[in-house]
């Protein structure tokens, strides 16, 4: 058990080997926590617990370090089996105790465990008294699920933020002026990218919410990774900026390709751009990890896709690309489409499609070349790479 202020304390776990989460659709290179809080006030109060493959390893700690019959209330703030995945085994111990949830929380709860147990439901501004601190719940709705929300502690001044602002970074120590920065960084920015970015337009709500309660905050304790506890207002503003239309100083390039045409069209693509001074990304999507891609992709300032045409439509990569950029809500950036093709050719357009349902900006049709593209259609690739350039320093 970590002593993290006067009164919480970290009781998580360390996952050191998970390498993919959320089944295998998230890469987490660096491994991933489930903090688990335990706050020794008057009352002893357990916040979230940890994903139920931890199960036994945490029941026994948590009997170890606080014993389980100490416990006073459980205070649930989201119920991803990440965090909620150990509750039953609580209150199999103790079925008497409180369950604080949001009302999302408990039907969640409910129809995860189909248990009647004992719920209060808290919403945005309730309190809760448990010595020297007491407890405001804030909700979160939608960042990321329903029932999310968060719990400040006025008297140590910390905010249990859950997913909020968290990571999935396993490090040598549970606090952000103890880490590796860039790694940090790294990982905190994947986090918005793949999990938070379609949420974006509410986290800016949310955060100008937060701001105007005028919380002091020492410590903010998010669900994953580290605690932000030097300057933990440094990651509430790169929050604001990366849910306000964040870019970096970078265009995307990112292809498939069966036999190089398409990979030609995506290198003139490329020099159409740097004639402009803008800097770029080439990544073959088909050798890539797709949740480090889609963070390139929400960094970038302008993105161009391109897949050869096969089975009259996109490779597989591509296809499932295109479907995570719609899916994150991508938008502002400029964006085309290419490729090249046999005989039928549909790739192309049917990649400019699926983009066109995003609130990103087409700045050009469909690029096309037949089989090897000759020396006009790389010209023509170079030119669209020349407008989407452009593009950039427009939008
Ligand atoms: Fe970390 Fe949404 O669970």
């Amino acid at each position: 058990m970590l002593k993290i202020s006067e009164n919480v304390y970290w009781d998580g776990i360390q996952d050191w080997d998970l390498k993919l989460f959320h089944g295998h659709e998230l890469s987490t290179h660096r491994g991933s926590t489930y903090n688990s809080y335990v706050i020794k006030d008057e009352k002893t109060v357990l916040v979230d617990t940890v994903w139920f493959p931890h199960k036994e390893t945490f029941i026994n700690r948590i009997e170890s370090d606080v014993g389980i019959d100490n416990i006073d209330m459980v205070i649930i703030q989201h119920n991803e089996p990440d965090h909620g995945g150990a509750l039953d085994a609580i209150m199999e111990l103790r079925p008497d105790l409180p369950i604080y949830c949001t009302a999302f929380g408990e039907k969640i709860i409910r129809a995860h465990f189909h248990k009647d147990w004992n719920f209060v439901n808290v919403k945005t501004g309730d309190t809760l008294k448990i010595g020297k601190n007491t407890l405001t719940f804030v909700e979160m709705r939608m960042i990321h699920w329903p029932d999310s929300m968060m719990t400040y502690l006025n008297h140590d001044k910390v905010l249990l933020s859950n997913d909020a602002f968290g990571q999935h970074y396993c490090a040598k120590s549970m606090f952000n002026d103890e880490v590796d920065e860039d790694e940090l960084y790294q990982e905190a920015i994947k986090y918005y990218a793949n999990i938070l970015t379609p949420f974006s337009p509410i986290i800016a709500k949310k955060i100008n919410e937060v701001v105007a309660l005028n919380l002091d905050i020492d410590m903010i304790a998010p669900s994953h990774g580290v605690i932000w506890r030097e300057n933990p207002s440094q990651i509430i503003e790169s929050y604001a900026d990366w849910a306000n239309d964040y870019s970096e100083d970078f265009a995307i390039i990112v292809y498939d390709t069966m036999y190089e045409a398409t990979r030609k069209m995506a290198e003139a693509i490329e020099s159409g751009m740097r004639s402009k001074g803008v800097k770029v990304k080439l990544y073959n999507s088909s050798v890539s990890d797709m949740s480090d891609l889609l963070t390139e992709l929400f960094k970038a300032k302008a993105v161009a896709v391109g897949s050869c045409t096969v089975n009259n439509g996109a490779l597989t990569s591509i296809v499932a690309l295109t479907h995570e950029i719609m899916a994150h809500k991508l938008k502002g950036k400029p964006y085309l489409a290419f490729g090249s093709y046999g005989w039928s050719g549909e790739a192309p357009a049917n990649i400019d499609e699926t983009l066109s349902k995003t609130k990103m900006i087409k700045v050009s049709e469909p690029l096309k070349a037949k089989y090897s593209p000759v020396e006009s259609e790389l010209k023509e690739c170079f030119d669209a790479g020349v407008k989407l350039a452009e593009a950039i320093k427009e939008s």
